[in-house]
């Protein structure tokens, strides 16, 4: 669109209504923004009903996918005070001993904010940002709340450039933190914390400002369902939010993630982006349904029924000469079995075989299976990887961590479950 529309379409006043049908449909058509493109998000929050909204612009997206709204269908007064430009934060205040405030969104433009309650925007409103929360600066970047216990106690934090503003409602008061975060915006989804700036996000701590593991990582990955987004992306939307079990999965030496599925593999390239293709196309020999594998000196091994089938990690994988070999003659084992992995600068291969684990050397030959152990928490377990964090245990479509392979075997308590499509993969439903 040639930028003299663009500034048009921005800056209008309020007295240059949309005149013509022309430049609705401009506005919609062709300028309606594409989340998959990546963009940096102006706003997120969820309504009162639990559905993701982020804002860009004049456009509102509901939900991880689909296309953009005009955020006045949703928040039609928005359309009466276009001087404000976009929306710069919103956040849903659910703090049910703050009757006046709670369940409201509020939307701050410029120095303005919008509470709507029910979908109607409060009587009075918008009001100065200063006269709502005192003390909280107007141009805002991001805004989330921030309830007990994540927060200490319920909070709303502001966000402007590099300072973060930790507002108290109950006697609202405001303190600076003392964070390093840079959000253009931020979203609290299932009592975790993002922080978006372009189209990468951090997940942090509310109370400390802390970004632990391996971020930013990619929104597109997470937050939003872009079938187009990675090759091969047919099998991917399927791949990653399937509920079915996976046959085996690892995380390679540059951590880089594989996981099998019958005919499919999904895999987590380290920079978040993900791919799927089908077995045979990148491990030929294989075909399908892989019972283990494990990673170790930048060569993926691979388990199926009493075979082992070892791979050399590149574009194309290529099958070492001399495999598949038995799994008795290369780990001391009898095959089938049912999991295996190594730890990061290991060389010991965990492997299970039913209610058991064992322990391979892989530096010494012949290899033999030794130090067998019965697992007590699971009666089957799926598949297994052991990365930076620790053991990843999949069973079903939930998976455990533990934070060594010892500790997995010696639990006699069930830890949390984790979802494999959503906490693994990014599938949002
Ligand atoms: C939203 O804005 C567009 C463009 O300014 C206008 O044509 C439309 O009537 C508005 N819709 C509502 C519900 O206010
Ligand atoms: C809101 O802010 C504007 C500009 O700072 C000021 O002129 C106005 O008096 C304020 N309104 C109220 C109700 O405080
Ligand atoms: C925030 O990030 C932007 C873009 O990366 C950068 O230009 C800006 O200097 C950063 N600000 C701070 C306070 O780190
Ligand atoms: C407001 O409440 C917080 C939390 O209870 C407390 O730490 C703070 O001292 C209070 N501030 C004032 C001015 O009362
Ligand atoms: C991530 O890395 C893979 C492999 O290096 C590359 O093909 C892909 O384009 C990268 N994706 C992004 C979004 O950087």
């Amino acid at each position: 669109l040639p930028s003299y529309l663009h500034k048009l379409l921005r800056y209008r006043t309020p007295r240059q209504s949309w005149a013509s049908s022309e430049m609705y449909f401009l506005q919609c058509v062709l300028v309606r923004p594409d989340r998959c493109q990546g963009l940096e998000m102006d706003a997120a929050t969820e309504n009162e009903e639990g559905v993701p909204y982020f804002f860009k612009g004049h456009f509102l997206f509901k939900g991880f996918h689909g296309k953009p709204e005009v955020a006045n269908e949703t928040f039609p007064e928005l359309d009466e005070y276009h001087h404000l430009g976009h929306v710069d934060a919103a956040f849903l205040m659910h703090y049910e001993d703050e009757p006046t405030h709670h369940d409201r969104i509020f939307l701050f433009l410029d120095n303005k904010v919008f509470a709507y309650y029910q979908h109607k925007l409060e009587s009075g409103y918008p009001k100065n940002i200063s006269e709502v929360f005192p003390g909280v600066p107007d141009h805002l970047d991001a805004a989330v709340e921030c309830p007990s216990p994540q927060c200490a106690i319920d909070s709303v934090l502001f966000f402007k450039g590099k300072d973060v503003y930790h507002y108290i409602p109950q006697n609202k008061t405001v303190h600076k933190e003392d964070f390093t975060l840079n959000c253009t915006s931020t979203f609290r989804f299932m009592e975790h914390f993002y922080c978006f700036r372009g189209h990468k996000f951090s997940k942090f701590n509310p109370r400390t400002g802390e970004v632990n593991g391996k971020y930013p990582k990619e929104a597109r990955g997470y937050f939003m369902k872009c079938s187009k987004f990675g090759a091969d992306s047919d099998h991917l939307e399927r791949e990653r939010c399937s509920r079915v079990h996976l046959d085996a999965i690892t995380s390679d030496d540059a951590g880089n993630i594989y996981a099998f599925r019958g005919h499919h593999y999904i895999r987590e390239f380290e920079n978040d982006t993900l791919t799927s293709g089908t077995i045979e196309s990148a491990f030929k020999e294989l075909h399908s349904d892989v019972d283990a594998v494990f990673s170790y000196n930048n060569h993926l091994y691979m388990i199926k029924d009493k075979q082992l089938y070892v791979y050399k990690v590149g574009e194309p994988h290529t099958l070492l000469a001399g495999y598949p070999k038995t799994v008795k003659e290369e780990l001391g084992i009898e095959g089938p079995i049912d999991a295996a992995f190594v730890c990061q600068d290991d060389h010991i291969a965990h492997i299970v075989k039913g209610r058991d684990i064992y322990d391979v050397d892989l530096s010494v030959t012949p290899r033999v299976a030794t130090n067998k152990r019965p697992i007590a928490v699971f009666k089957k377990v799926d598949s297994a990887m052991c990365g930076p964090d620790g053991v990843k245990v999949i069973v079903g479509s939930h998976f455990y961590k533990f934070a060594s392979p010892m500790l997995f075997v010696a639990s006699r308590a069930m830890p949390q479950p984790h979802k494999v499509s959503r906490d693994l993969f990014g599938c949002d439903h």
